[in-house]
């Protein structure tokens, strides 16, 4: 898919911009803090409806203005995809994909799908689980949807679940009720999630040895304080849940806390058999990055049935000639936007197909190709 065009209405430093993208590669230069990220942030929150830095949505609004607009012009092959979003300071923001209005905010999810890279994803490698677990989140909900709203309600159960062991009155009765509902969406979580991990494991497994050229095998594995094998269809993963819940029941009932279950997944990346995390050097951590990164585009191709776009903020200086090589020339057939200070080391001098634009101060004009 690619996206067409962008139009922004006092989005953070953008008082109103409108630009056309070239179908495979748009580079965005610009010093510090002009409003690069900006582009970008624009691009995914017509994707995915929220930004990937501030669950603020009020935020993106440009300052001493009440509404911000975002619109998204999408050419996939076979039909063609507007998404309006509208954010206001008053209330909940509004969506809207070819003008008519969604009810339901998951229903903008795979509309435009979008594989972001940032500085930031070193997290996933580096950080607790939380940060993996938003990864796997993110990406399953825009393969599917219905991801998204098991998830919600999942969280929703959790909470009230946890509640009820807070104030726990001495009546098991109902947090068996509770175990019930937990363990028929944790359950199914559980399958998406074994299902999607064990998928995009063998193609960033791929992807990270070609990248190093044979010499490093990257395995990225499912973590789960539930058995959830292989051969396992939902309804043994909801009594291994079950099971698992009564075991720590007392346990939880002390701490007054839901101990068992997806929210507590995680994933597990290790080169060579040793654990990135802990024994990987920084070169190794970002090349496992770059190979998931890679993975999600070639996951998202064979679920969409095309690529979807792809969003580099700030990673091309931070990686070394050859993996900058290889993102810029091997991924012809991904409609790319890179944003970065300098274009020097990218060197796409002699590739033409690309545009060049210059953000200054919240203005944007087009360097190359010249008019
Ligand atoms: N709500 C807002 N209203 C007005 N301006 C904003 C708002 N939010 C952010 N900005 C401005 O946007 C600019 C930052 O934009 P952005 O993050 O896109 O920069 P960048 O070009 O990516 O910079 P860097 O190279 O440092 O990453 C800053 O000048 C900031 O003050
Ligand atoms: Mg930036």
């Amino acid at each position: 898919m690619i996206v067409e065009e962008l139009k922004l209405i006092n989005q953070r430093n953008y008082k109103e911009l409108q630009l056309q993208f070239h179908p495979k590669l748009n580079v965005i230069v610009g010093e510090n803090a002009q409003g690069k990220t900006n582009i970008l942030e624009a691009i995914y929150v017509g994707a995915i409806g929220k930004s990937f830095r501030t669950n603020k949505d009020q935020e993106m609004i440009k300052m001493l203005k009440e509404n911000a607009y975002i619109k998204v012009k999408v050419r996939k092959i076979t039909d063609k995809v507007e998404i309006e979003i509208l954010l206001s300071k008053e209330v909940n923001k509004k969506i809207k994909i070819n003008k008519v209005p969604l009810i339901k905010y998951g229903d903008l999810l795979g509309n435009l799908n979008v594989v972001l890279f940032s500085p930031e994803d070193l997290k996933i490698i580096k950080e607790g689980p939380n940060e993996r677990r938003r990864f796997i989140n993110n990406d399953i909900s825009q393969i599917s949807p219905k991801y998204y709203y098991t998830l919600t309600q999942y969280n929703k159960i959790l909470q009230q679940r946890n509640k009820l062991l807070k104030n726990y009155k001495g009546n098991k009765i109902n947090i068996e009720i509770w175990n019930e509902q937990l363990t028929n969406q944790g359950a199914s979580l559980m399958i998406y999630r074994r299902n999607f991990i064990k998928r995009i494991a063998i193609l960033a497994k791929l992807m990270h040895r070609k990248i190093t050229e044979g010499s490093e095998s990257l395995e990225v594995q499912y973590e789960s304080n539930v058995k959830v094998k292989d051969d396992e269809e939902l309804k043994d993963i909801k009594v291994n849940f079950l099971k698992k819940l009564k075991e720590l029941q007392d346990v939880e009932i002390r701490r007054g806390l839901t101990l068992v279950g997806p929210h507590r997944d995680d994933l597990i990346f290790k080169i060579n058999g040793l654990e990135v995390k802990n024994f990987g050097s920084q070169g190794q951590q970002r090349t496992s990055v770059l190979s998931l990164k890679l993975a999600e585009l070639e996951l998202m191709k064979g679920e969409v049935g095309e690529y979807p776009i792809l969003l580099l903020d700030d990673v091309m200086s931070e990686l070394d000639a050859k993996r900058q090589n290889y993102l810029i020339h091997n991924l012809k057939n991904i409609q790319t936007f890179i944003t970065t200070t300098n274009i020097e080391p990218l060197n796409i001098n002699n590739d033409k197909e690309y545009t060049l634009f210059e953000v200054v101060n919240g203005e944007i004009s087009i360097i190359s190709p010249k008019k």
